[in-house]
């Protein structure tokens, strides 16, 4: 009986945040509306990711963003659906994309009160090899007494409300944060609903991986060489870290969240700071990790105390198990 009464309760992802905002007595349920919204982009981005190989997807679109970077067919097209979706929830004021130079204000009669950031198609090099990709996306509470403007969006992480991301690998796998611990829902194509599949994720305290791009090696700074050595030649005769390290945040982020050991983009001397982008990779992969027992590092500071100046801002990132950037910390303060 058990199982069928299991098997027949769908704990499906609007259920779950709708059982979570009846927690806030004052939620009107927008936040529930922006989520199913959110939802619908990244469900629809599934399924274009599914098939762009064979829809002709795959490629250049042959314009270049404000990264510098050639953008994908799929960048654009993952980027016009969010946008189009979030607005169209009624529930976002201001837009902030890796994709858009500008943020995006929304016009009045449309405005809600959250900030949506989002990294519309992260680990776009690895679109055309079929490698997972994902979406990456953090919410704000925005003030709503004033004409919103730039500086509303420029909050530190641990202003965040909620933080979360899909990945569009073998299943599609939506993890999200809403500042009560972390879970981690499938979507089932039979039924186009994401089902809670990892309830209550949490790190383990240390891992056994460390995922970095070790074709940087040669511009890194004292610490972060020190560190990788460590993993590599261990002092303490333990045996040395593997190295997993698949080039989308989504994918190594995820993994290093359900197995353990620590993700990093240390700055180099081409790059001082880093190549991930504060606002939507660094935030709300943090802003996980904080959530799942984990922590999150820039080689100065918490990364969720960080305050951003500017939109597209960058950051070195240390995240991942406690005690493994419990370690990092220590060579960096060792090193001031
Ligand atoms: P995006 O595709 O959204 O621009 O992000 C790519 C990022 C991130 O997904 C990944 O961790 C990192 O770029 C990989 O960078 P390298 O290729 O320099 O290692
Ligand atoms: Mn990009
Ligand atoms: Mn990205
Ligand atoms: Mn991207």
């Amino acid at each position: 009986h058990s199982a069928d009464a299991q098997r027949t309760d769908l704990m499906t992802i609007t259920r779950f945040v709708l059982n979570e905002q009846s927690k806030h007595p004052e939620s009107r349920g927008d936040f529930s509306i922006l989520l199913s919204h959110i939802v619908l982009g990244c469900k629809f981005v599934c399924s274009a990711v599914n098939k762009a190989g064979l829809a002709k997807l795959i490629g250049l679109a042959g314009e270049t963003n404000v990264q510098g970077e050639e953008q994908k067919k799929l960048d654009v097209l993952s980027n016009d659906v969010f946008i189009k979706a979030l607005i169209s929830s009624g529930r976002t004021c201001i837009l902030v994309s890796e994709e858009d130079e500008e943020a995006t204000f929304v016009e009045p009669s449309k405005r809600g009160k959250y900030c949506v950031v989002f990294d519309p198609l992260d680990g776009s090099s690895n679109i055309d090899c079929g490698v997972s990709i994902g979406t990456i996306f953090g919410i704000y509470l925005i003030k709503e007494d004033h004409e919103p403007t730039v500086e509303d969006v420029l909050q530190p992480g641990k202003n965040m409300l909620a933080a979360g991301y899909c990945m569009y690998g073998s299943s599609c796998t939506l993890v999200l944060s809403t500042g009560s611990g972390v879970n981690g829902f499938t979507l089932d194509p039979s039924l186009g609903e994401f089902i809670l599949t990892h309830p209550d994720i949490k790190i383990p305290k240390k891992g056994k991986i460390y995922s970095v791009n070790e074709g940087n090696a040669k511009n890194w700074d004292g610490p972060t060489t020190m560190y990788v050595e460590n993993c590599k030649y261990p002092k303490d005769g333990s045996s040395p870290k593997s190295l997993r390290y698949i080039g989308s945040m989504v994918a190594d982020v995820h993994r290093t969240l359900l197995y353990g050991g620590i993700f990093l983009y240390p700055a180099d001397k081409k790059s001082p700071n880093g190549k991930l982008r504060v606002l939507y990779e660094v935030f709300p992969m943090s802003f996980l990790m904080e959530q799942a027992g984990g922590q999150a590092f820039t080689g100065n500071q918490r990364a969720l105390d960080l305050v951003p100046k500017k939109l597209h801002e960058r950051s070195p990132i240390f995240l991942g198990s406690y005690e493994d950037v419990e370690e990092i910390k220590a060579l960096y303060s060792a090193d001031e």
